[in-house]
């Protein structure tokens, strides 16, 4: 069985292959810092250590990059007290955490940042509500900024005692608006083809990557493919994978693009994006983490040992069902003990 064996990311040796992936909880106060009420959600999750790792839901990185009202903050600088609570509530139950470090770009509203919001073109993405305004085409000083707002944001992670971050690049937030040929219709360097769609993720790993020690873990949530007409494909996916790696990410968690998290018609399909997932594994040396739809650990343990990925991401089952990790483990343990029995 793959799923207890330990994988080192970074300098990291996580115990074994069961990620809780972000979910947002909402439960930051209205300045988004941490409140005992989130670090309890994190902590029941955690509890005794059966995952082999948590990652926090998205933490914006600036205030008009911040997708909900009660989402928590990573932005400022008085941030990082709350979050160490964050990060102390997850090590208390032995369990390593990461957080999501997000900007929304256009996947916001004005009434929320008190600002129009930004993207790479005056483009809504394709989930955007109907009547959602066009949002600001960004210019190039708003562009040279966005690196250093997620560099900031993972200094403050680690100072929070955070064991990784994780760069979320996928969902129809900002710099998957940049990847995807659907939202970004530039005609500069950060425009056209991939390289140039890449090009303000890679500034973004470069310079969190520069930020911090070099066996610090780096994740970055690749929305690749769009699974939508125009959009991104798996060959986009695996060359953005390639690009990734190549800027200094330590592990790549595959999920949708411009179709967001789903995919439908495969929702009874565990590791619905293991289609993208196989081809990137094979094509990077960094760890390759799957979600969506994977509710059992049974189900984890296959895609690990088909080769969709090195870590096995659970995202409602864990939201759904607190003690998930504890429950899933003793079954996967016990399946192992049967089958070290059977076979001798
Ligand atoms: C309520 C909710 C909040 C979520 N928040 C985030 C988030 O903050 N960052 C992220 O990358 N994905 C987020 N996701 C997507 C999940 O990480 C995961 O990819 C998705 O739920 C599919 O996996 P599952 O079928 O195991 O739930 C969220 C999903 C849900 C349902």
């Amino acid at each position: 069985m793959i799923f207890g064996q330990p994988l080192a990311v970074g300098d990291l040796v996580l115990k074994n292959r069961l990620v809780m992936v972000p979910i947002a909880t909402g439960r930051a106060d209205e300045r988004g810092h941490v409140t005992q009420r989130l670090c309890e959600h994190y902590a029941a999750r955690a509890r005794r250590g059966y995952l082999g790792l948590v990652e926090c839901g998205h933490h914006f990185v600036c205030d008009e990059g911040r997708a909900t009202s009660r989402q928590a903050s990573i932005a400022h600088d008085d941030d990082i007290e709350s979050l160490k609570l964050e990060a102390a509530a997850v090590h208390a139950e032995g369990t390593p955490v990461f957080v999501q470090l997000s900007h929304a770009g256009s996947a916001t509203t004005k009434a929320l940042t008190g600002t129009l919001p930004l993207a790479p073109s005056a483009v809504t993405c394709p989930g955007a509500k109907v009547g959602h305004p066009l949002p600001r085409p960004m210019d190039a000083e708003d562009i040279a900024r966005v690196p250093s707002l997620f560099s900031a944001a993972a200094r403050r992670a680690r100072m929070a005692g955070f064991d990784g971050v994780e760069i979320h690049a996928a969902h129809g937030y900002l710099l998957d608006q940049f990847l995807s040929p659907l939202t970004n219709h530039r005609r500069d360097s950060y425009g056209g083809p991939l390289e140039n769609r890449a090009r303000l993720l890679v500034e973004v790993v470069s310079a969190v990557r520069a930020e911090l020690p070099s066996g610090y873990p780096v994740s970055v949530r690749l929305g690749g493919c769009d699974y939508l007409s125009g959009g991104n494909t798996i060959a986009d996916a695996v060359a953005l994978a390639r690009l990734v790696e190549a800027a200094g990410a330590g592990l790549i968690s595959v999920s949708g693009g411009m179709c967001y998290y789903g995919r439908p018609g495969l929702e009874d399909t565990p590791g619905w994006f293991a289609d993208s997932s196989t081809p990137i594994r094979s094509a990077v040396d960094v760890p390759v983490l799957l979600a969506g739809g994977i509710k059992t650990g049974a189900a984890a343990e296959e895609l690990l040992e088909r080769g969709a990925c090195d870590l096995a991401g659970i995202g409602r089952a864990i939201l759904n069902r607190p003690a998930w990790g504890k429950r899933e483990t003793t079954k996967l343990g016990a399946a192992r003990n049967h089958g070290a029995t059977s076979t001798k």
